[in-house]
């Protein structure tokens, strides 16, 4: 559910159509709808009512301030990664004892940050992540509280390089493994054990996986962990399920949230702990487009090629990820339609929106609405062939806000020096 549509043949975001949004910040920009983003959490948050839980909103996903403002104003929290998303949430007016920060290669001034600001909690990922948090804590004179991320060994059943809770993924810890390191999270002395977390894997359009995962962690909690860690004198009060909950971007139907807080709810029965989410894409997938204007069609005797002023450095999913992303004119034309690949001006044939797809004839100057671009879109952009990254605007109904200006030529070489030597 999201508010682009079409009036009159025309793309609107909200209230305001996408082409006078192209007019005045031009191509290619991002936009987003500020009432489907607010939309989006809160049916998120809705549907987990029943239980004790805590949205922690996935800023990997979209970090841009504007972004995380609304989340946060919404009282989510946030699951961050890194000192720099820290850094973000916390300028977007974050509560600290709302974050939880994952990652394999947590640095020590990442962690000295993230112990400063009083965040909930870290969720540890190997055994000498541990220790080392334990020993940056006690020259602090701190206690980190902590998750272990356990691995469940399930199959997400999505894209491998976003599949991330199987037994040959670098992230978390063996289930296995978990009740030794536990223990050895109680010795060390300066860590509050009081979680356990997991992540599985991201665009899961089922929720089997998900309560698989679930189960397993239950039972492994029920059999070693609770019994255990009670009488170690460690309190479990948190279980961090990740996030992963997939949306539509061409004929997937994820499940609803309401069906995914079902089941996660019905698999907590009897476990005396708050939930945690991190949902990043279900939040902002489809809350965001990519707008680009087309520059020439090209036509070769074997094949079609709409090349278009945005590209692979400013949204990498088609490229890396061989995914999906629907593409649909601002303004309908009522031309024959062609088929052909969709283009960006970077020098890499994997510089692609789109593969052999059926589109109305453009002509230059047209433009083109990438849609659900609003997940892993501007995150993952980069200055690849020199080009500034995009724009990204807000609009809450009638009105529109650049909530980061384009890059400019200065920006490019921002930090660059030419060297003595050189000079
Ligand atoms: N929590 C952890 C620990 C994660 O690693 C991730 C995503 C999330 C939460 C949020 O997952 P989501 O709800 O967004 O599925 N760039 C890829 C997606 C990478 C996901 C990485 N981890 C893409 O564009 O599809």
């Amino acid at each position: 559910m999201h508010y682009f549509e079409y009036r009159d043949g025309e793309l609107f975001a909200e209230r305001v159509p996408v082409r006078r949004i192209a007019r005045e910040v031009g191509t290619p920009a991002y936009i987003y709808s500020l009432a489907t983003l607010r939309r989006h959490y809160r049916v998120f948050d809705q549907a987990f009512a029943r239980a004790p839980h805590l949205v922690c909103f996935s800023v990997k996903s979209n970090s841009n301030l504007a972004v995380l403002r609304t989340f946060a104003r919404e009282g989510s929290g946030f699951d961050i990664v890194s000192g720099g998303e820290l850094f973000r949430a916390l300028k977007a007016g974050a509560d600290p004892k709302k974050i939880v920060f994952s990652g394999v290669g947590k640095k020590k001034e990442e962690i000295e940050y993230a112990l400063n600001a009083a965040i909930l909690m870290f969720n540890v990922e190997s055994e000498q992540e541990l220790i080392f948090l334990n020993d940056v804590s006690r020259g602090l004179g701190k206690r980190a509280p902590i998750s272990l991320r356990v691995n469940p060994d399930v199959d997400p059943e999505t894209h491998p390089y976003i599949s991330t809770g199987m037994k040959k993924s670098k992230f978390g810890i063996d289930i296995k493994r978990s009740a030794e390191l536990y223990k050895k999270a109680l010795s060390l002395g300066n860590l509050e054990v009081i979680g356990v977390d997991c992540h599985i894997g991201s665009q899961l359009t089922s929720v089997g996986p998900f309560v698989d995962a679930l189960s397993r962690i239950r039972e492994y909690l029920d059999r070693v962990l609770v019994g255990y860690l009670r009488k170690e004198g460690a309190n479990i009060r948190y279980l961090d399920l990740g996030g992963g909950l997939g949306i539509r971007y061409k004929d997937e139907e994820p499940p609803h949230p309401e069906e995914y807080a079902a089941a996660l709810i019905h698999g907590l029965e009897g476990l005396d702990v708050t939930l945690i989410l991190e949902p990043g894409r279900v939040m902002v997938g489809n809350a965001g487009i990519l707008v680009t204007e087309v520059l020439y069609l090209k036509e070769t005797d074997e094949k079609k090629f709409v090349v278009v002023d945005g590209g692979m450095n400013d949204l990498i999913r088609p490229a890396l990820y061989g995914s999906y992303q629907a593409i649909q004119p601002v303004v309908e034309r009522k031309s024959e339609t062609i088929v052909a690949d969709v283009v960006g001006p970077i020098c890499e044939s994997g510089d692609f929106f789109a593969k052999d797809r059926e589109v109305p004839r453009p002509q230059p100057g047209d433009l083109l609405a990438i849609m659900s671009a609003g997940a892993y879109g501007f995150t993952m952009a980069s200055n690849y062939n020199a080009h500034p990254k995009p724009p990204e605007v807000l609009v809450d109904g009638d009105n529109f806000y650049v909530v980061r200006a384009r890059e400019s030529f200065d920006d490019l070489i921002k930090g660059e020096v030419i060297p003595p030597v050189l000079q």
